[in-house]
């Protein structure tokens, strides 16, 4: 496995590879990878001859309340996990690399973008597409690998994908869980253990809005309703949004009559996490 920080060189890599016929998957992650990020690998290695993962904690798509400084980084333990998994390239550059002097060019999907986090984040989005257009470039890969935790980001590079003709197949890969419920992510390292505790009622939610559904529940309002007061019952807990969301357009929706999208955001202390399901309707 080499591991390379400029573009120089992925470059040179990604042309030889290129020049031997090899198939390339990408794994775009902002590093401190966990079994979430692992599964995106697994995926890229049995889809693709060579397997790229770039560590990168892009500073545009974070906004300046946000943790930038603090998100958690640990190059070593990531290099292990990567060389275990048979990745081929680790692309971990800085953000001089990235964006250098005067760098103003910038990916901007709009109307997708305005729904979900992205109310809550401005500009999170048009940062996230600019890396990963500007990552693509780069690598060049056949398929991109992302998770379905990041459902919206999911859905807007899928869009940009297809709005500005990027030859790349976009696989979105399941959410993985803690084996109580917890969707994986770095920032559930933030946790003190009595958050962890409380970060459970995210997925007791889903849970009960799936049970409630199973039962043959479709109004939102019902459903979001019972959702907030599984949350509200945790002290520890305040929502930021709880939202049924067509899963193409991420329009809302108020009967679950069409497969949609239920995605939550939920600080637990100062941390905010996201989780979702997605609702598939069944056409009698
Ligand atoms: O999902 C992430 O880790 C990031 O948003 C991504 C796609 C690597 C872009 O920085």
């Amino acid at each position: 496995m080499e591991v390379v920080t400029t573009i120089e060189q992925v470059r040179k890599q990604v042309k030889s590879w290129r020049q031997s016929g090899y198939s390339i998957g990408l794994v775009p992650t902002m590093g401190f990878l966990h079994e979430g990020h692992q599964s995106l690998m697994a995926a890229a290695k049995k889809d693709n001859q060579k397997v790229i993962v770039t560590i990168f904690v892009n500073p545009i798509q974070f906004g300046p309340s946000e943790d930038l400084a603090s998100y958690p980084r640990d190059l070593e333990r990531d290099k292990i996990a990567c060389e275990k998994m048979g990745v081929d390239l680790i692309f971990c550059p800085s953000a001089s690399e990235m964006y250098t002097a005067h760098f103003n060019s910038y990916v901007d999907v709009n109307g997708l973008t305005d729904a979900l986090c992205g109310k809550k984040r401005p500009g999170h989005f048009k940062g996230v597409c600019t890396v990963v257009a500007k990552l693509f470039n780069i690598t060049q890969p056949n398929r991109a690998y992302f998770g379905q935790k990041d459902a919206q980001q999911l859905a807007v590079i899928k869009r940009m994908v297809k709005d500005l003709n990027f030859d790349i197949d976009i696989i979105g890969c399941p959410i993985v869980r803690e084996s109580d419920g917890l969707a994986k992510s770095s920032r559930n390292s933030y946790l003190s253990p009595n958050e962890r505790i409380a970060a459970i009622c995210l997925y007791q939610a889903i849970e009960l809005a799936n049970l409630m559904i199973k039962q043959g529940e479709r109004s939102v309002a019902i459903i979001d309703a019972a959702m907030h007061s599984v949350i509200a019952k945790q002290p520890l807990a305040k929502i930021d949004y709880i939202e049924f969301v067509d899963q193409q357009t991420l329009k809302s929706v108020e009967l679950l009559e069409q497969d949609s999208l239920c995605a939550l955001a939920v600080f637990i202390g100062k941390t905010r996490l996201i989780d979702n399901f997605i609702y598939q309707h069944q056409h009698s």
